[in-house]
């Protein structure tokens, strides 16, 4: 049985660990906004409401995103320099190499195909027993193995990378564990890369080696350290998208009826799913100099979370927020970020997640919770959100 954890203050939300099992961080955030949408919580200070969010991530001289860079504690200490932890001109360049490899346009049919084949490969695993947990056996899977067959590495290590990225994710509550698997994953795409540059193959990682502007490539370090970028931040991002989507769409029978009949309104489901459980719920960043906002004074050199998860569900941005509708006006969700740093990676997860939702609601004729379940399933998590369990059933 899963023990959920409830924090009654910010303080205890954020000093718990990023897969700490808490069920409702939502209740916190109302109170965070109503009371302060900027102060101190045991992390350093957050910004809890729409404006100063999107306000924040815009002014990127005042808030750096040198946060997320190996010099501070965090995810820089195991990706290494990444297009996350960069700012300026320096960040502007690695964006131009990188975005143009990850467009799914760019990619083509392969990419779409690919997906096609990987989301019905998994499915292939379970259909004819009528019943499966989704987490384990669909959504952890297949993004991970959408990476795998995009970067050219064979599908069989696909564990190896699921270990690495779990590893990864765990370095703030165990930073050699976190250290271990960014070593095991430099150890292991270092022969790769020198392999592809010999003899090119076409793939993801071919294209990051051959990507040019104004003359300059990436070193094979900088594609290492972008590669353990997109293990997590790409296809943990994902899992829990598809994750959220389907645990909704399960709980909710008219709306499933509804995207089964028009499969146009997986496009606005899936933004709605973000919007509501954020994937990722909140960004760092380090201040550049001291700051006025909300009220408060944040001195130079501070680092600050800014909780996209509570600003998507801010009463001022948003009529109902905390109803899920999919008819809402999307545009303003933060769930991809905001400003420079926007995800470079939103047009390549959601046409991913389009693919893998049309697979399971293709397959799995009618789907619906597993009755029989020990517990039901919830969604819950800190820094990364998603459910505890997807166990259905369907006719097999
Ligand atoms: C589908 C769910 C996804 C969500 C919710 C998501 C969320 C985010 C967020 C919030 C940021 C901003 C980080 C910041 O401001 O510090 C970001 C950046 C980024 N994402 Fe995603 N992401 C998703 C999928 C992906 C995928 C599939 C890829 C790769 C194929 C990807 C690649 C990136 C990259 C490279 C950045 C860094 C951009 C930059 O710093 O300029 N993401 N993502």
């Amino acid at each position: 049985m899963t023990s959920f954890v409830q924090p009654t203050s910010p303080e205890q939300l954020f000093t718990l660990g990023p897969i700490d099992p808490v069920e409702n961080p939502y209740d916190i955030y109302r109170a965070m906004r109503a009371n302060a949408p900027v102060g101190e919580s045991g992390y350093g200070y957050y910004i809890a409401s729409f404006e100063l969010a999107q306000q924040a991530l815009l002014d990127d001289e005042t808030f750096s995103s040198k946060s997320n860079s190996p010099d501070y504690p965090g995810i820089g200490m195991v990706f290494g320099q990444t297009i996350v932890g960069m700012n300026g001109k320096e960040h502007l360049k690695h964006r131009n190499l990188i975005t143009p490899a990850l467009r799914p346009r760019a990619l083509g049919c392969e990419f779409r195909e690919g997906a096609r084949s990987t989301a019905d490969a998994l499915i292939d695993k379970f259909i004819a027993s009528g019943r499966s947990n989704l987490v384990p056996d669909f959504t952890f899977l297949y993004p991970l193995s959408v990476f795998v067959q995009l970067l050219g590495l064979p599908q069989e290590d696909v564990h190896d990378f699921h270990q690495w990225g779990v590893d990864l994710t765990h370095v703030a509550a165990d930073p050699e564990r976190g250290l271990r698997g960014s070593a095991c994953l430099a150890e292991y795409l270092g022969p790769v890369l020198k392999d592809k540059r010999d003899t090119p193959t076409g793939d993801l990682i071919c294209r990051l080696i051959e990507a040019e502007v104004m003359g300059e490539r990436m070193t094979d370090a900088e594609i290492i350290s972008f590669l353990r970028l997109l293990i997590t931040g790409g296809a943990d991002t994902t899992y829990h998208l598809l994750g959220n989507t389907l645990h909704r769409l399960l709980s909710d029978r008219e709306l499933l009826e509804r995207v089964l009949a028009n499969r146009d309104d997986i496009e606005p489901l899936l933004w709605e799913s973000l919007r509501w459980e954020a994937p990722v719920q909140f960004v760092s960043r380090q201040t550049n100099r001291e700051v006025h906002i909300g009220g408060v004074t944040i001195p130079d050199d501070a680092p600050v979370m800014v909780i996209i998860g509570s600003a998507n569900r801010d009463e001022a941005a948003f009529d109902n927020p905390d109803a899920f509708d999919i008819d809402r006006d999307q545009g303003k969700s933060l769930a991809f970020g905001y400003g420079k740093h926007y995800c470079a990676g939103a047009d390549f997860g959601l046409a991913e997640a389009t693919i893998g939702m049309n697979a399971i609601l293709d397959r799995l004729e009618d789907i619906r919770f597993d009755d029989s379940a020990e517990t039901p399933s919830t969604i819950r998590g800190v820094a990364f959100r998603g459910p505890s369990h997807l166990k259905v059933t369907f006719a097999a």
